[in-house]
């Protein structure tokens, strides 16, 4: 990793010299350059969304079409929040997007204010002194707002994602949970730093989500795919009644802070079919996702829509569905991040396989 070791020679010289007191993040301000002393945190968000913000294929193939029908501002604004460049050089969203984060000029649209003059916001507010850095204690960093200011898009044109009003509204934002509560689970104790001895409480930094991991090797893939699946598991629950004739199934938001999908909910397919011995009997009698529409018909690109029907489910609701199936039948929920028609519009079939099927719940009824 050069820019990692572009950091250790300059630790190196910076340690043959006094630092000068007050000068801001003197070893840089890259993701690269913090992970040449925070390797862990770096290898979570190496492998995370954020890091990869800037270079999916989807966004990337949606660029110009997105020139082409909105014109070049809606693609710079699409431009300026997956690739902000808050660190000069940083690809996607960097450690500094989130701990040098000073406040925001509105909680959406990407309005964020960035200032890398000013210490590093962490949790803890009494580590050592570090060379690289000072820090301060920062109750923004952990706080909805933070992440809010770019997970709640009123624009450009037809892009609706209001992942914080959902969350302002959920029963988990009435309880006191936050964004960071759910997205940044406890990942045990360990010193923050390879020059670090204090053995401290860390989070998570993967910022698992429903995104592939582009480009993985097959195994990073699989994993990836797992956590994936067991987030979805955990947001949502899949009941299935007997009644006379027939079943009633029921699919309810117990565990997401917002809608499912949320977010870039214009790619996303989530689905509920019946199964009799392996085969689909009823296909997609429940079925989540934003689906852009031209007139009545509906098209796979936002670009190519006028409106869009929203498909998503709140948190704490639920939808269900009757089927006059009778004897013994399994219920299947499952999801896929990106839907054929829309890789198919894009020109990008060729990596459908990237893009897994998640069984995310399969019950089975032998009455
Ligand atoms: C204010 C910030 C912001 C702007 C502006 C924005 N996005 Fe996003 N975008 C996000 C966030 C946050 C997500 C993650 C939500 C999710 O995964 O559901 C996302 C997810 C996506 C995804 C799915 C993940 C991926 O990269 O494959 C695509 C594709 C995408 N955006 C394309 C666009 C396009 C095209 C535009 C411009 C028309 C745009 N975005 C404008 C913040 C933004
Ligand atoms: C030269 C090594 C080094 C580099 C480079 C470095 N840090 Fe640190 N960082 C440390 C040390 C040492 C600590 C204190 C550890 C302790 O006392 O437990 C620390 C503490 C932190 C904390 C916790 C602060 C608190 O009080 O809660 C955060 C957050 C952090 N660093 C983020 C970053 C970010 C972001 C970057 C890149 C802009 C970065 N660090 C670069 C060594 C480094
Ligand atoms: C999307 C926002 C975001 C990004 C990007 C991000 N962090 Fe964090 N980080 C957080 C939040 C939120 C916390 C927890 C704050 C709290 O508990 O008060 C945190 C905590 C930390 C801590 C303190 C120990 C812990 O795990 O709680 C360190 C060290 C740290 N981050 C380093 C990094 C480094 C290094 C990078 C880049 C490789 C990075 N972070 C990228 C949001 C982010
Ligand atoms: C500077 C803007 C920015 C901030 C701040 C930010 N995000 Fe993101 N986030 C994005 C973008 C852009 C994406 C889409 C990345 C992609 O998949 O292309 C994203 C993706 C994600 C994903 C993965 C989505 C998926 O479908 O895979 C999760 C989870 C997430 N963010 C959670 C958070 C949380 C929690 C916070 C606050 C601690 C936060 N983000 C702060 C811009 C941001
Ligand atoms: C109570 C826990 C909880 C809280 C609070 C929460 N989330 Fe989530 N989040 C989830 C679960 C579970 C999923 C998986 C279901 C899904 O993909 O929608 C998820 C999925 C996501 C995704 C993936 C997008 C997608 O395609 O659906 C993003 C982005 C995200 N959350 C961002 C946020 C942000 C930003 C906040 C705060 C404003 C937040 N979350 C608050 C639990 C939570």
């Amino acid at each position: 990793m050069s820019a990692r070791f572009a950091s250790i020679v300059g630790l190196v010289v910076l340690l043959g010299c006094a630092r000068p007191s007050g000068e801001p993040l003197p070893l840089g301000a890259r993701a690269g350059d913090c992970g040449a002393c925070h390797e862990d945190h770096f290898d979570e968000w190496a492998g995370s969304p954020h890091a990869a913000s800037a270079r999916s294929p989807v966004l990337e193939a949606m660029l110009p079409e997105v020139e082409a029908v909105w014109g070049a501002r809606a693609r710079d604004a699409c431009v300026s929040c997956h690739a902000p460049a808050h660190a000069p050089g940083d690809e996607g969203i960097g450690c500094v997007s989130c701990h040098a984060a000073a406040g925001n000029h509105a909680e959406r649209d990407g309005a964020l204010v960035v200032d890398l003059a000013r210490p590093i916001a962490g949790p803890f507010g009494d580590t050592g002194p570090t060379l690289a850095h000072a820090t301060r204690r920062g109750a923004f960093l952990a706080s909805p707002s933070l992440c809010g200011t770019c997970h709640e898009l009123t624009g450009p044109n037809l892009v609706r994602e209001p992942t914080l009003t959902e969350y302002r509204a959920s029963p988990a934002a009435a309880e006191g949970i936050t964004c960071a509560d759910c997205h940044l689970p406890d990942a045990g104790e360990r010193p923050l730093a390879s020059d670090a001895t204090t053995p401290r409480r860390v989070r998570s930094h993967r910022f698992v989500g429903f995104d592939p991991p582009w480009g993985a090797a097959p195994e990073e893939a699989a994993a990836a795919a797992e956590r994936t699946r067991a987030l979805l598991a955990e947001a949502l629950s899949l009941e299935v009644e007997r009644d006379a004739g027939g079943v009633r199934v029921t699919l309810a938001n117990v565990g997401a802070g917002h809608s499912v999908p949320t977010g870039a909910a214009f790619l996303r397919d989530l689905w509920v079919d019946v199964e009799v011995d392996g085969v689909v009997v009823a296909a997609r009698v429940l079925v989540l996702g934003d689906v852009p529409m031209r007139g009545d018909t509906p098209v796979p690109l936002l670009t190519r829509a006028d409106r869009v029907e929203v498909g998503s489910l709140p948190a704490g609701a639920s939808r269900a569905a009757r089927v006059a199936i009778e004897g013994p039948l399994e219920v299947v929920l499952r999801g896929r991040a990106v839907r054929d028609d829309v890789l198919a519009a894009l020109g990008l079939e060729a990596r459908a396989a990237e893009v897994p099927t998640h069984e995310i719940h399969r019950v089975r009824r032998a009455d």
